[in-house]
């Protein structure tokens, strides 16, 4: 079996390595454009990679995406047709996220922003300290990320609730869905979590309005992608107070630009994509357990609907 590996930032040698370990007959290649590759190639992992450079492929079973979010993929409109697309779908890339999410969320409830702000000038002074079961957590997107974090924060004792496409039961989560629903969330959301994907429906999703329907103070904490907010939409809520305070971990362009004004702002809190980063040996893992089964004449796990975007 031949695997393609396909990007221009990720180093091939820990994939080749981590995958070699459970899929023994596996021959592995990366993309070198001098090469007549094509053939031979059953399977190509991708990351941030040009898919119009797969079109000699015919042999191709699946396209994996090295990452969660496919919304890169999915538009690249020279992507080889009916090939399908199976993204990254792994428990310690979950486990991180929610991890990430906690971190924040707990942030922003016990204040800490306030006592950063508080540590510049020498100030010392307590602030109220609420119960979690009155801080209101809201999730947009009860997915695989979505829904993992809105447990892990239920069972911490807060107030979740969480918005998806499709009705979902989650225990301890109050699972709101549709377009109507959304107003609504917002309007029980002291702490916002973007975990959507990016799609033509969610772009733009949290602007002016989105930010006028939460209650005064409330936070945003984005960790899908950039271009779920309106920037100057969110620095003008932050900056009449509308809003208290963001922790941004994604960027419509990434590394964020210099001259981008979200790096100043003193409420938002920035990282750089961190949120969860793909384990090459969990990933691995999950991708050659995924190709077993593509051999085993059995269909992938977690292929992505291109009419859907994710
Ligand atoms: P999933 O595809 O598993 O979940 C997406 C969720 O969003 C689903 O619950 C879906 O609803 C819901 N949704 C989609 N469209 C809409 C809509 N129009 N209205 C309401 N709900 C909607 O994705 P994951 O949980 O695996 O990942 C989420 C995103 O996290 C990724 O797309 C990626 O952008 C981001 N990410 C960021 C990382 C970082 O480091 N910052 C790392 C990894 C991922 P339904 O269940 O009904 O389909
Ligand atoms: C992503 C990822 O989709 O890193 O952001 O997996």
């Amino acid at each position: 079996m031949t695997i393609l590996f396909c990007s221009d930032s990720l180093d091939p040698a820990p994939w080749r390595d981590a995958l070699a370990k459970t899929l023994p007959d596996l021959s592995f290649t990366s993309w070198n454009a001098d090469d007549a590759q094509g053939i031979d190639v059953e399977f190509a992992l991708v990351w941030k990679f040009p898919l119009s450079r797969l079109q000699n492929c015919s042999n191709l079973k699946a396209i994996f995406s090295l990452g969660a979010g496919v919304d890169w993929l999915i538009t690249e409109v020279n992507r080889p047709p009916d090939i399908p697309i199976v993204r990254l779908v792994d428990p310690a890339l979950m486990r991180d996220m929610t991890l990430f999410v906690l971190n924040r969320v707990i942030h922003f409830h016990r204040r800490l922003d306030r006592y950063q702000g508080q540590q510049l000038y020498q100030h010392w002074a307590e602030q109220e300290n609420p119960a979690p079961a009155d801080c209101r957590v809201g999730i947009l997107g009860l997915g695989e990320l979505g829904a993992d974090a809105a447990r892990c924060l239920a069972q911490h004792g807060f107030d979740v609730a969480g918005w998806s496409l499709s009705p979902k039961q989650i225990d301890g989560v109050a699972c709101m869905n549709g377009e109507d629903a959304f107003i609504p969330l917002l309007e029980r959301t002291d702490i916002l979590v973007c975990m959507l994907p990016l799609t033509p429906e969610t772009e733009n999703i949290l602007d002016d309005r989105a930010f006028w329907s939460l209650p005064k103070g409330a936070y945003i904490i984005n960790v899908a992608r950039g271009a779920h907010v309106v920037d100057k939409d969110l620095i003008e809520a932050l900056n009449t107070g509308r809003l208290a305070g963001a922790a941004l971990d994604v960027f419509r362009t990434e590394p964020l630009p210099d001259d981008s004004p979200l790096w100043n702002n003193s409420k938002i809190i920035i990282t750089p994509h961190i949120a969860s980063v793909t384990s090459v040996d969990s990933a691995a893992f999950v991708v050659a357990d995924n190709i077993r089964r593509i051999q085993n004449g059995e269909p992938p796990l977690n292929v992505v609907d291109p009419e859907r975007g994710y």
